[in-house]
């Protein structure tokens, strides 16, 4: 009875109304349209801004608390991610950004469960589903959480074509009515995501690097989750193709209110994508923000010597800028994450949170 109200509960999608979307077609060709994303770059700020307006209460959707994950090497477990502490919102595009091995990646599959948590919770809609769990709880995180990989190559089975891959989830889960219903559904996605109904015929080493993500994208998104995880989905791309992956998972986001969990480790990213950021550092979150918050106040040494390795489209400024560099500090057991102003929250000692907050309010002033 009880797994039956949870699953229930489980299920809940509840849509979240939102200002007019500006429709982005997503073309056959991989080009780049820069107009666009400027036109989204303005909606979206819109879009911020009333939901800041209208005091909409946030829904949590994945809650992190105290988790503690670790790899065995030998007889001893070395802990990758110490004492975890985030929320993310149900419709939200929450950027995790960090350098390499900071731990981003293991986050992504704890939540999935391929990495098992050593202590903490990991809450899906108010449900632990971190530890054991049913079978049936198993069962329902598999359709509802999907992940979108770094290499499109190496994540599609080269020796199926796109028709196999695509239905794979759907055909694992009994996701369709009959094969009718299977080929409307895969056909209906591969329009969707910019490709044509004649390359689901077709082996995954006839397309290039931005159309493999398409399928990694179709796959995924074809399972109507609730809930998409994107591990550095255009690190592997062209710089002109990026754009368009982007653009075509914040249009489903858009469309479906889905929740996105995206992980990079550049800030330029992140910023144009997400709603909130949150900067990992050594298997611990360090400053949590809006997007616009982040970048107009960023507290942490470690997320300012992000914003400083950011190109600046001018010659001049950026061949005088200074990189700061962040080797960390020795006490970083004795410091805690702290919310400094509204949602923005900052890891730090006492004194050095005391600093932060005297350095907003000179800032408000
Ligand atoms: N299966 C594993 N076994 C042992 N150690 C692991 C395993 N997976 C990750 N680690 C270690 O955990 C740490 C965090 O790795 P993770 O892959 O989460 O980092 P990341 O932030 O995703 O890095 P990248 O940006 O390079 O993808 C690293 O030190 C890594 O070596
Ligand atoms: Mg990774």
């Amino acid at each position: 009875m009880e797994e039956e109200k949870k699953t229930t509960k489980l299920s809940g999608k509840k849509p979240v109304p939102r200002s007019p979307k500006v429709k982005v077609h997503v073309g056959k060709k991989e080009e780049e349209k820069p107009e666009v994303k400027e036109v989204k770059q303005e909606e979206k700020k819109t879009r911020t801004k009333k939901a800041e307006n209208s005091g909409e209460k946030k829904e949590v959707l994945v809650s992190m608390k105290h988790v503690q994950i670790g790899f065995k090497r030998g007889t001893k477990v070395r802990v990758v991610i110490d004492d975890l502490n985030l929320d993310i919102y149900k419709g939200e595009i929450f950027g995790l950004v960090g350098e390499s091995g900071s731990g981003k990646t293991t986050i992504g599959r704890a939540i999935i469960r391929i990495v098992p948590t050593i202590s903490g919770t990991i809450l899906y809609n108010g449900i632990k589903i971190n530890g054991k769990i049913s079978h049936r709880l198993d069962r329902q995180l598999k359709t509802k959480i999907q992940m979108i990989y770094q290499d499109p190559t190496a994540s599609l089975n080269e020796r199926a074509n796109v028709d196999y891959i695509i239905s794979e989830g759907l055909r694992a889960f009994h996701m369709y009515k009959n094969e009718a219903d299977r080929l409307k559904k895969v056909t209906d996605m591969i329009i969707r995501v910019g490709l044509r109904p004649e390359h689901l015929s077709r082996f995954p080493h006839e397309f290039s690097g931005g159309q493999r993500q398409r399928i990694g994208i179709a796959r995924s998104i074809i399972m109507n989750p609730e809930m998409i995880i994107a591990d550095e989905p255009i690190s592997a791309l062209d710089v002109s193709i990026r754009a368009q992956i982007l653009n075509l998972i914040e249009e489903f986001r858009d469309e479906r209110n889905m929740t996105v969990l995206f992980i990079a480790h550049d800030l330029s990213v992140v910023k144009y994508i997400s709603d909130r950021i949150g900067v990992i550092y050594h298997g611990q979150i360090v400053e949590v923000a809006s997007s616009d918050r982040l970048f107009e106040h960023p507290l942490h040494p470690y997320t300012q010597s992000l914003l400083t390795a950011i190109p600046i489209p001018d010659p001049h400024i950026e061949k005088n800028k200074k990189i700061r560099v962040y080797t960390g500090t020795d006490y970083e057991n004795q410091t805690e994450l702290v919310e400094v102003e509204e949602g923005h929250l900052v890891r730090g000692t006492k004194e050095e949170i005391e600093n932060y907050r005297k350095i907003l309010a000179k800032s408000k002033k």
